[in-house]
């Protein structure tokens, strides 16, 4: 016996969206069943927000809050505080104990030099003692930069 035809049912799409950026944490599937009849217009499934600086936030909350704060008044971390880091010039968070490394560099952190930084702390900066928070991930270290763009005065 023949299971009965399915007539004027098209089920499409289940969709799980793995958001561009937060490798670390499991995404959130997006899940949704259309239901709808042979010559109907193609649904659109709406997507999960793809706003980097949400995807920034998560992604520096995963790699990088461990060490760095991101409030200007924090308390010091392992890390400086990275309020305000884009256009700041490296090492220069007073009372920060930095490298002689990262004092000498000579940098201004922009963000393709942070999106360097955070790629290969080692080499951007050798002897960095920014020994871990390196993020393998193109799309987590742009996400991120956006983020730290909204942390300072302008954000
Ligand atoms: C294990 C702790 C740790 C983690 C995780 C970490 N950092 Fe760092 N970071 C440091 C330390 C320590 C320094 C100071 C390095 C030095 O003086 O050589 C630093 C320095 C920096 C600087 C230079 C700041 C300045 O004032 O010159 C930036 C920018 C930075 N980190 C960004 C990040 C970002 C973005 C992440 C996440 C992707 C991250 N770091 C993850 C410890 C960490």
């Amino acid at each position: 016996m023949s299971p009965p035809p399915l007539r004027g049912l098209v089920l499409a799409a289940t969709v799980a969206l793995p958001l561009a950026g937060c490798a670390k944490k499991a995404p959130d599937p997006i899940e949704q069943i259309v239901v709808r009849k042979p010559g109907d217009p193609p649904v659109v499934v709406p997507l999960a927000s793809t706003d980097p600086v949400a995807a920034g936030k998560r992604a520096f909350a995963a790699s990088c809050s461990a060490c760095h704060a991101a409030s200007a008044d924090a308390a010091k971390g392992v890390g400086p505080a990275l309020y305000g880091v884009i256009g700041r010039k490296a090492a220069s968070v007073p009372g920060f104990a930095y490298s002689a490394a990262m004092k000498g560099s000579g940098l201004t952190w922009s963000g393709p030099e942070i999106e360097a930084l955070i790629a290969n702390p080692q080499g951007i900066v050798p002897g960095t003692s920014m020994n871990a928070g390196a993020v393998s991930d193109a799309n987590a270290r742009h996400a991120i930069v956006q983020y730290l763009k909204t942390l300072g005065p302008k954000g």
